[in-house]
Order: structure tokens, then C-alpha cells, then sequence
């Protein structure tokens, strides 16, 4: 199994897999917006073949008032079933963390995840240590709240 920085070309592999593992799904310019914009911040997860297995697609907040501190976005994440408990999320989360505080000097990472996603709860709270900083009450399009998470990236 391959990382490596996302190319324009695996967009629509990209998609395929975020089609297959969650309900929040992005039009094709969204996804082309964060290569195009912030192309160091995802990454794909390739099996021999080339084909994509696994996704993160992160960006820059544009939020907040002009000084407040740069911080990174985790937008989605997914990897296809049977390659899941191989460490590949955790992989893809730490290039994408490392690139966005050493080309953007962010100062931490951010992300929303539903209350009751037990494997990616255990992958951000108990792998990589991010904390929750709120609950934002149906923050998901089917009324389920969101735990918003984050993690700093100060050394
Ligand atoms: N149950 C409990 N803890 C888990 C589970 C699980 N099913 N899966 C992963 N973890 C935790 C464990 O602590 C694990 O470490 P360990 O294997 O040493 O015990 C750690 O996360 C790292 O696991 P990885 O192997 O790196 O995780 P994986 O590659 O399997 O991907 C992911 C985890 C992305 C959550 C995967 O299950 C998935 O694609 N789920 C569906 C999509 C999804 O929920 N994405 C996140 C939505 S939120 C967002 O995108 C911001």
C-alpha cells in the first residue's frame, strides 16, 4: 500500500470511495477546489494496482476574524472496508497534519465527527489525542450531532 499527495486524476477514484463510506458527500468542483487550492493537504492510499483505497481530503480554514491563528481542516476521510485496521487512516492523517503545519504554520487541526462513529472517534480521541471542544447540536443533514474535535500541532 502506496500514500502519496492527491493528483487531479485520482479525484474521481477519490469520490468513488467517499461514495462507498459515508453520507456527506461533495460535488467534483469541492474536491478539485481543495487539490487546486491546498495541494500538499490530501493524500491517497493506493493498492498495487494503483487503485485508491483510502482518502483525506483537508484544507486551510478560511474562517475567523484576519488574525486569528491559521488551522487546518480535515473535511473527510475514508478508507474502503477490507483494508480498514491496517493503520492507513492514521497515515494519511499525520502527512496531512505535518504538511499543514510546516507549509501553512498551522497551529492545530480541526474536524467534525458524528457522536456515534465509534472507529473514527477511536482513531482521532484515543490514536492521535485530539480533544472535543463542542457539540454542535444537528450538525449532520439527518439531525445527528457532531462532536467538533481538535488537536494542536505546536510542537
Ligand atoms: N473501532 C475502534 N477503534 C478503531 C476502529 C474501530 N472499528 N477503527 C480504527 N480504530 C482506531 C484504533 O485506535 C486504531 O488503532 P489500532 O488498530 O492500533 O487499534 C486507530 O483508530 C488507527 O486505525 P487505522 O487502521 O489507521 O484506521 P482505518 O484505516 O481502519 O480507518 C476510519 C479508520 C477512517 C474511521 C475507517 O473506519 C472508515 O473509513 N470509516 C468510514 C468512514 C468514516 O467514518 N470516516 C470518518 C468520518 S469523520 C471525517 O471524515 C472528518
Amino acid at each position: 500500500m502506496n500514500i502519496r499527495p492527491v493528483r487531479v486524476d485520482d479525484l474521481p477514484g477519490m469520490q468513488a470511495c467517499n461514495l462507498q463510506n459515508l453520507p456527506e458527500n461533495y460535488t467534483m468542483k469541492y474536491y478539485l477546489y481543495h487539490a487546486m487550492t491546498w495541494p500538499s493537504l490530501s493524500y491517497v492510499a493506493e493498492d498495487h494496482k494503483g487503485r485508491i483505497v483510502g482518502y483525506i481530503l483537508a484544507k486551510m480554514d478560511e474562517d475567523g476574524a484576519e488574525d486569528a491563528e491559521p488551522h487546518g481542516h480535515v473535511t473527510s476521510i475514508s478508507i474502503l472496508r477490507s483494508y480498514r485496521r491496517l493503520g492507513l487512516a492514521k497515515k494519511l492523517m499525520v502527512q496531512s497534519q505535518e504538511a499543514m503545519a510546516a507549509v501553512y504554520r498551522a497551529s492545530f487541526v480541526s474536524l467534525h465527527v458524528r457522536k456515534s462513529n465509534r472507529a473514527a472517534l477511536g482513531l482521532y480521541r484515543d490514536t492521535l489525542g485530539f480533544t472535543v471542544q463542542d457539540i454542535e447540536k444537528k450538525y449532520y443533514a439527518d439531525g445527528e450531532d457532531a462532536y467538533a474535535m481538535q488537536l494542536s500541532l505546536k510542537p
